[in-house]
């Protein structure tokens, strides 16, 4: 099926609203994407026809639902090539996901005197766990340095590695600058030494196909609602061998095999024993709507199209005086800016009120806006529905922006 726009932004409601008197222009997708109708209508129909709690029921509803949430971990590990869907555990998010590894698989693998290596370029959800775990095991955290145009030192990285280095945390593309990293030649140069890597996807699921066994990774996470799914719903993705090894990190419900008040409690196989309490079934469900929907259209015809746009703003966005971009000139849906020496916030205000919506502040990321020493940038991020059009508005909007405020 070829990739058509139109057909694409049919598909998604809140395309065809008005914000400020103009048509929207939504251009924040990498902070969370907006829902096509097939995902709607997954959690409606979820909600109307088949709803009930899955896992302990014996009655019909209850084993439709729990058949609905296993398919759905059965389609993402397709999704990914994940060996098996045992690899596969729900997690509310990216975040979540993050912190699941670092509590559990963290807090039994890493001590004093060991080290973690991250990048200047993660998301907060890629640095506040790992410091948190460092102030509890007394490890320590080792950074990759970057360069001015916003990739990696990668030459660097390799110096970092020690024999108490235990951990790469790395993500897979920046939410700030759109550097997609070389995960692949990351992993295998920490494999040979013997470190274990966590690639978070949040930015690289929704634009093209993840394959977890080519690139080797140990953990790989990433969130519903940045790949056209419901918020409060993601997904972590661990090797086999290291999941059924790694303990629980939260107690309750779903996650035992059996609980005594005298023998004390013994817990299911990965990676129910990772899901403690009630899942948010609805949410798994519209997550598998989403990769449906992504895969009916097809991640190679989305990436080309997404590539072609992010080419054509690159070019466009060179008519606006005064313009600072951020990132590499090879980067993956985002555009991070400032304009003269405005205020991000004052520049997202007026480019609002033009019924554009684009992300303006620190994008969870200070370390990076401290490198570039700004308090603030405005980030213009493209998805799968957006235009040149949409474009061409920005352009003219941050022109108009400049000429009004000079
Ligand atoms: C690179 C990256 N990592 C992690 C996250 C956190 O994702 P979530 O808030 O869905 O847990 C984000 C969200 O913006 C992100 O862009």
């Amino acid at each position: 099926m070829s990739f058509s726009i139109e057909r694409v932004r049919a598909d998604f409601p809140i395309l065809s609203r008005e914000v400020n008197g103009q048509p929207l222009a939504y251009l924040d997708s990498a902070a969370s994407a907006q829902k096509p109708q097939a995902v709607i209508d997954a959690e409606l129909d979820f909600y109307s026809h088949g709803y009930a709690a899955v896992h302990r029921g014996i009655h019909t509803l209850s084993a439709e639902a729990t058949q609905l949430m296993e398919n759905v971990r059965n389609q993402v590990s397709r999704f990914i090539n994940a060996r098996s869907p045992e690899e596969i555990v729900f997690v509310r998010g990216t975040t979540e996901g993050i912190n699941l590894v670092a509590n559990s698989w963290g807090r039994a693998n890493i001590q004093r005197g060991d080290n973690i290596i991250i990048s200047a370029m993660e998301h907060h959800a890629n640095i506040v766990p790992w410091q948190i775990l460092c102030e509890h095991t007394g490890a320590t955290l080792r950074v990759i340095p970057l360069n001015q145009d916003g990739t990696l030192q990668l030459e660097v990285f390799p110096t970092l590695i020690d024999e108490h280095t235990k951990l790469l945390a790395i993500t897979h593309v920046s939410n700030v600058l759109g550097t997609e990293n070389p995960v692949q030649q990351m992993i295998a140069t920490a494999h040979q030494a013997g470190v274990k890597v966590l690639v978070d996807g949040a930015q690289a699921i929704m634009h093209h196909a993840i394959d977890v066994q080519a690139l080797d990774c140990d953990f790989y996470l990433f969130s519903g609602h940045k790949i056209y799914g419901p918020t409060g719903i993601g997904v972590l993705y661990a090797r086999e061998e290291i999941l059924q090894n790694m303990p629980p990190w939260e107690g309750g419900g779903s996650m035992i095999a059996s609980v005594s008040l005298t023998e004390g409690t013994t817990y299911a196989a990965a990676p129910w024993r990772f899901e403690a309490g009630t899942p948010n079934t609805a949410g798994i469900i519209g997550l598998g709507a989403a990769l449906r929907y992504v895969e009916n259209l097809g991640l190679a015809e989305v990436g080309e199209y997404e590539q072609s746009l992010m080419h054509y703003a690159q070019q466009a966005l060179k008519a606006v005086p005064d313009l600072t971009i951020y990132g590499p000139e090879q980067r993956l849906g985002v555009i991070a800016f400032n304009l003269g020496k405005h205020h991000a916030y004052d520049v997202g205000s007026f480019l609002d009120n033009y019924g554009i919506a684009v992300r303006t502040g620190h994008h969870c990321a200070m370390p990076l806006m401290a490198f570039y020493k700004v308090p603030a940038m405005c980030r213009a991020s493209f998805a799968m529905y957006n235009t040149e059009e949409e474009v061409d508005r920005l352009v003219t909007g941050l022109q108009r922006i400049h000429r009004l405020l000079g």
